[in-house]
């Protein structure tokens, strides 16, 4: 059978080299329609914001100025450019609840959320949230030694006195539903179970 050793282009002018090239940039182009363009160009109605851009967010009763990119997350904002250090980076994914704040007054953690997509929300944090009910959450804690290390409290704090703010008669059962989302490394659950079924009994500084 007679081999083509010709070199030439094919009749149709598409190459390979075309091909991949445009095989890349279709895929490219899919994955910005979908997850990773949404990810990296924040949206609002017909808004398409790319490299740095100054945002107003409402951090615990004030509204603060920020400059972002569209990849920036609430929680570089927070500790970077607002000096509020008590959410922690120690996962990206948001795995181990250092990082959570309340977001519109649910517990939500900063690591995973874009500064841009919280721009027309209540943001609290722990400096804030620590403060309710006459600093109720952090006496319980103190009290109950439940903490070492301290790295995952602050993310604790935050998530208690949220859980507890719609759960103020919660069981034990349902206190330790309710703080699964929250990791501590040092292993000071039971501590903070004591602490925060105190908390619903009433005490300390009820
Ligand atoms: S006290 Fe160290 S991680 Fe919880």
């Amino acid at each position: 059978m007679k081999q083509s050793t010709s070199a030439s282009p094919p009749a149709s002018g598409f190459t390979r080299r075309k091909f991949l090239q445009g095989s890349g940039a279709a895929a490219a182009a899919t994955v910005l329609a979908t997850t990773g363009g949404e990810a990296l160009a924040d949206h609002h109605g017909d808004e398409v914001i790319a490299g740095e851009t100054t945002i107003t967010l409402h951090v615990n009763g004030q509204n603060r100025q920020a400059v972002v990119e569209p990849r920036t997350t609430l929680l570089e904002v927070l500790r970077y450019q607002f000096e509020l250090t008590g959410a922690k980076p120690v996962s990206a994914d948001g795995s181990s609840g250092a990082s959570t704040v309340l977001i519109d007054g649910k517990p939500m953690m900063a690591s995973t959320l874009l500064a841009l997509s919280v721009r027309d929300k209540k943001i609290e944090t722990v400096e804030s949230v620590s403060q309710r009910n006459s600093g109720a959450v952090p006496a319980a804690f103190v009290e109950y030694d439940a903490q070492q290390c301290g790295f995952c409290t602050p993310g604790f704090v935050v998530a208690v006195r949220a859980f507890l703010d719609k759960n103020p008669n919660a069981s034990e059962a349902e206190i330790r539903a309710g703080l699964n989302g929250n990791v501590c490394r040092c292993g000071t659950y039971a501590n903070v179970l004591q602490a925060v079924i105190a908390l619903v009994k009433g005490g300390p500084r009820g």
